[in-house]
């Protein structure tokens, strides 16, 4: 089977109502990136940082995989699919898809303070100052934030060196490393770019100027018309 990588962030989940960072109205114009997604910021106010991303959780838990999410698990059947996701919500995988990566962690588990190995499912609950792991450190949200290093960078990096197509969904690609991600595709592999607004993305792409919802179904309709053929 052929392989593709698929690149996504906040605007595939926009359709099921979380909100994108730099839109409009987006999470970063509501709050401080440095209050709330930085080691410094938690080291300054714990509270407030875990209570950012306790109501993060709780609308997580009120929301559903959308058209976008639904249409990349059709692909599976034809093609060898991987998920590389910025986001921190699991839509991905309530839409059914199998291989997924979160390069920026996940919004259902929680980590030792110290211990960065020592993970837990918390589902959609709380957590709050006092919550202890196992090795009795302070309990934290599994996120990785600006300026710590992102742990699944390599895998994805050598997923993207050998996959024969690569599609990029509802990213301003304005955070690295995942925005470098594309340097590492083979020139020959064709992309395609899925996203309402104009992104800057230096190489030759296929340009679906549409919402996820719409502009993925396109993208697999054509992959999967080519795998038949
Ligand atoms: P951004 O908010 O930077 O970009 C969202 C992108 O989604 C933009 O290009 C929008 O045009 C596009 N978009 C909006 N609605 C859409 C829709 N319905 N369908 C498709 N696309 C749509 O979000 P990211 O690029 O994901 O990291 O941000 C990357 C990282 O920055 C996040 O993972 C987060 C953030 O700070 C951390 O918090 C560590």
């Amino acid at each position: 089977m052929k392989k593709v990588v698929v690149l996504t962030g906040a605007g595939i989940s926009a359709e099921s109502g979380i909100s994108t960072f730099r839109d409009a109205g987006g999470l970063w114009e509501q709050y401080r990136v440095e209050d709330v997604a930085t080691p410094e910021g938690y080291l300054k106010d714990k509270a407030l940082v875990i209570d950012f991303y306790n109501q993060r959780r709780r609308q997580l838990a009120t929301v559903e995989p959308n058209e976008g999410h639904r249409q990349l698990v059709r692909l599976e059947k034809y093609y060898d699919v991987q998920i590389v996701t910025q986001n921190v919500d699991n839509l991905h995988e309530r839409a059914g898809s199998t291989n997924v990566i979160h390069l920026h962690g996940e919004l259902t588990k929680v980590r030792s303070e110290r211990n960065p190995r020592l993970i837990s499912d918390i589902g959609y609950k709380d957590i709050h100052v006092g919550d202890l792991a196992e090795d009795g450190a302070q309990l934290r949200p599994h996120i990785v934030w600006f300026g710590e290093a992102v742990p699944e960078i390599e895998n994805a990096a050598n997923l993207c060196e050998t996959c024969d197509y690569f599609i990029v969904v509802g990213t301003s690609m304005n955070v690295y490393p995942a925005a470098g991600l594309i340097h590492y595709v083979p020139r020959s592999s064709r992309c395609w770019l899925v996203d309402p607004n104009a992104v800057p993305i230096s190489r030759d792409i296929t340009i679906i100027k549409e919402k996820a919802g719409t502009g993925v179904k396109k993208v697999v309709d054509e992959l999967i018309a080519m795998s038949e053929k």
